[in-house]
């Protein structure tokens, strides 16, 4: 049965955020970092599925950086760099973390992530947002957490489907970018589901779920 909210809302900043998975290290953003992305962040190609555009400057990489501890400290973001082999290869987060709407407890947030090209295909982002996941319904106390990915972006729509959200629906025309419109997948989980999904998961192997049409 799905659980009541937790009456005192967690504080980021006072929570363990280095998460030790069987091949990553996930930890908050340094500064120091900034040489490690910058290929990625300054790669126009790089972001095309993404909301953000390739950074110019290398300052606009520090103020990415930047922003993440402030999103720790806001309590309303928080931002894990993937580190692989001492450097930084990626990123995942929990996004616009609420807890309350008026008069509604929402409890919810929203998943989001990137890694380097050269190591896609191995399961490692399913891995990090796996630990990621179980850090969001467990130590944090969130009871719901949502993503979406462009209609085209195959690899995250896979990633989405491995972890167990369930398909909740398929925005029309929703974005423009590069010259056209296009369609947004929208899927949730709920800590209950998660509770009963995670519990058989083979992480990082294939399962098969049917995908959205
Ligand atoms: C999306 C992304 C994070 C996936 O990372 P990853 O570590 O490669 O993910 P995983 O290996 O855990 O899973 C990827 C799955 O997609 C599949 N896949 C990737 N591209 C595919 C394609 N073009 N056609 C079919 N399957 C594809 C892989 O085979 C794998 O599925 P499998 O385990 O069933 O074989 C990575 O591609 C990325 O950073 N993309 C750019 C940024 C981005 O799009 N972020 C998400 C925004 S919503």
């Amino acid at each position: 049965m799905a659980q009541p909210p937790r009456e005192a809302v967690p504080r980021l900043a006072d929570l363990e955020l280095e998460l030790a998975t069987p091949r990553l290290t996930l930890r908050p953003y340094r500064d120091s970092d900034v040489d490690d992305i910058w290929p990625y962040t300054s790669d126009p190609a790089f972001p095309k599925l993404m909301s953000w555009a390739a950074h110019a400057e290398k300052s606009e990489t520090l103020g990415f950086i930047g922003s993440t501890r402030q999103g720790i400290a806001d309590n309303t973001d928080c931002t894990w760099a993937i580190v692989r082999d001492g450097k930084v290869v990626g990123t995942v987060g929990l996004h616009g973390i609420r807890w309350q709407f008026r008069a509604w407890r929402i409890d919810r947030a929203e998943l989001g992530y990137w890694l380097a090209p050269a190591l896609w295909g191995k399961g490692l982002m399913t891995e990090a947002a796996h630990h990621v996941l179980v850090f969001a319904f467990g130590e944090l106390g969130l009871h719901k957490i949502t993503v979406g990915c462009l209609e085209q972006n195959i690899g995250s729509r896979r990633v989405i489907e491995k972890l167990g959200f369930r398909h909740i629906g398929r925005h029309e025309d929703d974005v423009w970018r590069d010259g056209a419109w296009h369609a947004h997948l929208r899927y949730e989980l709920t800590a209950e589901r998660w509770s009963d999904v995670s519990t058989t998961m083979p992480l990082a192997r294939p399962i098969s779920r049917p995908r959205p049409t």
